[in-house]
């Protein structure tokens, strides 16, 4: 096969994902008890590996889940399936999404500790992200809907039940923005719905530390190194809307939208704060700097190559 099609191995069963389908008794589909990991390659590299192993194994610990796969299983069922997608002969970078559920059960809430838990790996195309969010910027809008904190469902787990950053950017598109922004009950700004932020103010960069329920994003840590080593300030601490209004810049960062600038942040109370388009000259330097460390990082690793 030359050309590329998205495949999803489902328990080692590879398949086209148009098609791939679970079975309605697993706990991921029944109840969201479920971990993933999202990463994409850069020239046939999966971009921190290890990293998104190590964030996959806390989620496992947070929802006290004994994982029935090592990181070299994973790894293995992500090779079949790049391979069987096509990607490698045609040398295509690819999403790749890895999901464990706590599989099948009777009915009710309280796992069986001795089930087979179900892998998923799903390999798609890497989103092209419309290009106006890069030369012009995305909107962010406050969600009614507050994030969950780590009393209630932990932000650190990443898992299948998505259902609060579901509700954060239906409420942030009925605004007109693109994405949201959601604050905690302490009125804490936290993340975007699938996003870590930051803001620039006087040229530090400034993004929500873990005392308000935030995900602790690769990407983000990828900001905080890259200013540790180029003596960019940096700082992670308790951010409101006073600290969002004072800004000079915003940003968002994941895994696919590697550094995104905001333009405007509507407040849901009829106020609105406008950045920069296309991002000031610090996240534009950002952008520079990240794309920069990536590429390090491939060259690194070349040894993990999938091609
Ligand atoms: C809720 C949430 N916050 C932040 C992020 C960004 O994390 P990363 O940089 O590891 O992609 C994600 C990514 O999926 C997310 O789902």
């Amino acid at each position: 096969m030359s050309e590329f099609q998205s495949m999803t191995s489902i328990d080692g069963l590879i398949q086209p994902t148009a098609t791939a389908a679970v079975p309605v008794m697993d706990r991921g589909f029944l109840y969201g008890d479920s971990i993933y990991e999202v990463f994409r390659t850069y020239d046939g590299v999966p971009l921190f590996y290890e990293e998104h192993w190590k964030r996959f194994e806390n989620s496992a610990d947070l929802i006290h889940l004994r994982l029935q796969y090592s990181m070299e299983d994973i790894g293995a069922e992500v090779k079949r399936t790049v391979k069987a997608s096509g990607a490698v002969e045609a040398k295509r970078d690819v999403y790749v999404r890895y999901v464990v559920t706590r599989g099948e059960g009777a009915l009710g809430l309280l796992p069986d500790a001795k089930a087979n838990q179900r892998l998923i790996v799903i390999v798609m195309a890497v989103p092209e992200w419309d290009q106006v969010f890069y030369f012009s910027g995305v909107s962010l809008a406050i969600s009614r809907t507050r994030r969950n904190e780590p009393h209630t469902l932990d932000p650190n787990i990443k898992g299948g039940n998505y259902l609060n950053n579901v509700m954060g950017v239906i409420e942030a598109r009925e605004q007109g923005a693109d994405d949201s922004l959601m604050l905690d009950s302490a009125d804490l700004i936290t993340e975007a719905s699938n996003s870590n932020v930051f803001f620039v103010r006087n040229n530090e960069v400034l993004t929500p530390s873990q005392v308000s329920a935030n995900l602790k994003g690769i990407t983000k840590e990828s900001v905080r190194q890259i200013c540790a080593a180029g003596g960019i300030p940096y700082r992670e601490a308790e951010l409101t809307l006073d600290d969002l209004l004072a800004a000079d810049e915003c940003f968002i960062t994941s895994a696919t939208r590697e550094i995104m600038p905001v333009r405007k942040v509507l407040l849901g109370d009829g106020r609105s704060r406008d950045f920069p388009a296309g991002g000031g000259p610090q996240t534009r330097t950002m952008a520079g700097l990240y794309k920069q460390f990536v590429r390090d990082y491939v060259e690194n690793h070349q040894h993990y190559s999938m091609y």
